[in-house]
């Protein structure tokens, strides 16, 4: 069990970076509030209907968009936004279940805006995923791509991700075809408290 004696924890209300991207572009990240909905809506509509298909939900339906922003649960679902003045250019998240077999486990997903992409930005949303799941005991992340998006599974190998297995044609591709899905994943921190060299 998570010792909150060693490890540090993160106050998720007041969390909150200033950084930059690899053109000098200042962001700030932070998770999405409620007053948030708008601006990802219009994130979310700047997606391309390839791209969309492949993602779990109906992001470009302004009813979920704003059903997610209503009932915000950080212990459920924690959205971190990078925004660009107050313009959402990353969203990335983390999904817990808090009791069973998987209570140690993260599942991610991040999505960048099309215009800055390419800038280090993908890699930088997985590094922070992975610092604060670190501080919120998180074990493991865990995440399921096509095994076709090149550009998630670099990105994700650049931030530490493995491949933990590919399940062959699990998904459907646009003409119905099957596509492999490949499972990455990263260790955060041991399962126990043991002496461990892990570089945060
Ligand atoms: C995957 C995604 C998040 C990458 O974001 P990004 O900001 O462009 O990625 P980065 O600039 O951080 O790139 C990280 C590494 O991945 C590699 N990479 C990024 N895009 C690539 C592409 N299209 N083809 C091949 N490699 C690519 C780069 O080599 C880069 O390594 P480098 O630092 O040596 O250059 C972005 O393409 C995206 O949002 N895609 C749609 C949503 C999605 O598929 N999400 C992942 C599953 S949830």
């Amino acid at each position: 069990m998570l010792d909150t004696t060693i490890y540090p924890k993160i106050d998720l209300n007041k969390y909150q970076k200033e950084t930059h991207l690899k053109d000098g572009t200042k962001i700030l990240l932070r998770p999405m509030v409620i007053e948030d909905q708008e601006a990802l809506y219009e994130f979310f509509k700047a997606v391309p209907e390839e791209e969309a298909r492949y993602l779990r939900d109906d992001v470009k339906s302004r009813l979920l968009v704003e059903t997610w922003a209503k009932n915000l649960d950080y212990g459920k679902t924690l959205p971190v936004l990078a925004l660009k003045d107050d313009t959402i250019i990353a969203d990335a998240t983390i999904n817990r279940r808090r009791s069973g077999w998987k209570w140690h486990l993260g599942t991610v997903r991040v999505f960048v805006h099309n215009d800055y992409r390419n800038l280090g930005l993908g890699k930088l949303m997985v590094d922070e995923l992975a610092w604060i799941a670190y501080r919120l005991g998180i074990e493991k992340l865990i995440l399921e791509i096509p095994d076709t998006n090149t550009a998630a599974i670099n990105t994700f190998a650049k931030a530490g991700f493995h491949r933990a297995a590919v399940i062959p044609n699990m998904v459907k591709d646009r003409q119905n075809m099957p596509v492999d899905v490949a499972v990455m994943m990263r260790d955060i921190k041991p399962a126990l408290d043991d002496a461990y060299d892990y570089d945060f």
